[in-house]
């Protein structure tokens, strides 16, 4: 069997030499071809350079639909297929990242949730993906949907993912662990997302490029910012992704020009344009890189993918580097829970519990640094 890896490149490389010979590059199809060849040289069978650190990213937006799945989807196994290791992880009930991703989900296969709720930990539910030897996934299967409620009454339930992350990648030997950790949230803000929020040090988000495409992302901004001031100072909205891109209409152009504007260079360069290719992708069980790795989908998502790792490359270690020593403890005295969201002490509690209305954030105790180990 080819590797997919080989097999896109070539497709690639086929796309920019049908293309050249002296092409005018002022119509569409020649645009598109130069489009090709730049994502030919960028790649030009160079590996992606590494991050500076492990970089743990949550894509997250509450709002269905924008391209949070096929965004984890696509990023991971265009990061993977270019040299660098990615664990994906399937944050959503619906479990639409495992299908693209051609791995098992149906109830009884060790999936997430047993990570979340269960004593798994994430070594015992990762499988290995047909995309890439570089690429592996947890499942979600719909036993997930119970997580919000169950989790309720799990002690350090906010760090549960956190935990099971730090746990497996000091598992691993330092040349198998992952560059990157893609966290893939459902359309909500419960205690999945929030557990997302705890777990990672940067939040992608994907803005698809349609009518109330800024609807609702300042509550994001704000959850966000509850998180960092009271769970997780490491998290940071780090890259805005533009999404299901059509050049035809005015509109897509107002809402990137929006978005630019308001967020500046968080804003990767690359657009993702509505490409069919891409949504019939997951329907095989595969990312558009592996279905038809020539198409517009596959070659932005390389192109965004690229520059998510160029821009990685000079992230140093914050605050606890991953790879070191024993799980970092919560943000918080040792001995004192966290005063910020118990219930008793006034406004930061009450904001976080707005925040996350379905996580019930704030009602128990925050347990201590000792509890969540
Ligand atoms: N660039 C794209 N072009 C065409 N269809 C897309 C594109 N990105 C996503 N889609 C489709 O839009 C729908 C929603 O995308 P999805 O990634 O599942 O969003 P979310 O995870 O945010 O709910 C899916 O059917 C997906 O196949
Ligand atoms: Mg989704």
């Amino acid at each position: 069997m080819t590797d997919p890896g080989q097999r896109l490149r070539s497709s690639l490389a086929a796309d920019s030499s049908a293309s050249s010979g002296g092409a005018e590059f002022d119509s569409p199809i020649a645009m598109e071809a130069m489009r090709a060849t730049r994502v030919l040289h960028a790649a030009d069978q160079e590996p992606f350079p590494p991050p500076g650190r492990i970089r743990v990213i949550t894509v997250a937006n509450q709002k269905g639909g924008v391209g949070k799945t096929t965004s984890t989807v696509n990023l991971g196994v265009a990061l993977a297929l270019f040299g660098l290791r990615a664990l994906v992880i399937d944050l959503d009930p619906q479990g639409n990242t495992s299908t693209a991703l051609g791995v098992e989900h149906t109830v009884g296969t060790p999936s997430i949730y047993d990570a979340l709720v269960g004593d798994s930990s994430l070594a015992d539910v990762v499988h290995p993906t047909t995309a890439s030897p570089l690429l592996r996934c947890v499942p979600a299967t719909i036993d997930l949907a119970g997580a919000e409620i169950e989790l309720v009454s799990v002690v350090a339930r906010e760090y549960r993912l956190r935990r099971a992350i730090e746990g497996y990648i000091q598992g691993l030997p330092e040349d198998q662990r992952p560059h990157y950790v893609l966290i893939d949230c459902p359309p909500s803000l419960g205690l999945l997302t929030l557990n997302a929020l705890v777990a990672g040090d940067e939040v992608l988000i994907p803005i698809q490029c349609e009518y109330y495409a800024l609807e609702g992302l300042g509550q994001l901004l704000n959850n966000i910012e509850l998180v960092r001031a009271h769970l997780n100072p490491g998290i940071a909205v780090r890259t805005i992704l533009l999404t299901m891109y059509d050049a035809r209409t005015k509109l897509a152009d107002q809402v990137a020009e929006e978005v630019r504007s308001h967020f500046g260079d968080l804003v990767l360069t690359t657009v993702i344009p509505r490409n069919v290719r891409v949504s019939e992708a997951p329907g095989y069980g595969q990312s558009v890189l592996t279905y038809d790795p020539g198409s517009r989908g596959s070659t932005s998502y390389v192109e965004a993918a690229r520059e998510l790792a160029e821009r990685g490359v000079h992230l140093q270690p914050e605050r606890d580097p991953r790879p070191m020593g024993p799980p970092s403890p919560p943000p918080a005295p040792a001995t004192a829970p966290m005063p910020a969201i118990r219930p008793s002490s006034g406004p930061p509690s009450g904001a976080l519990k707005r925040a996350f209305p379905e996580s019930d954030a704030g009602v128990l105790p925050v347990p201590t640094s000792e509890e969540t180990r």
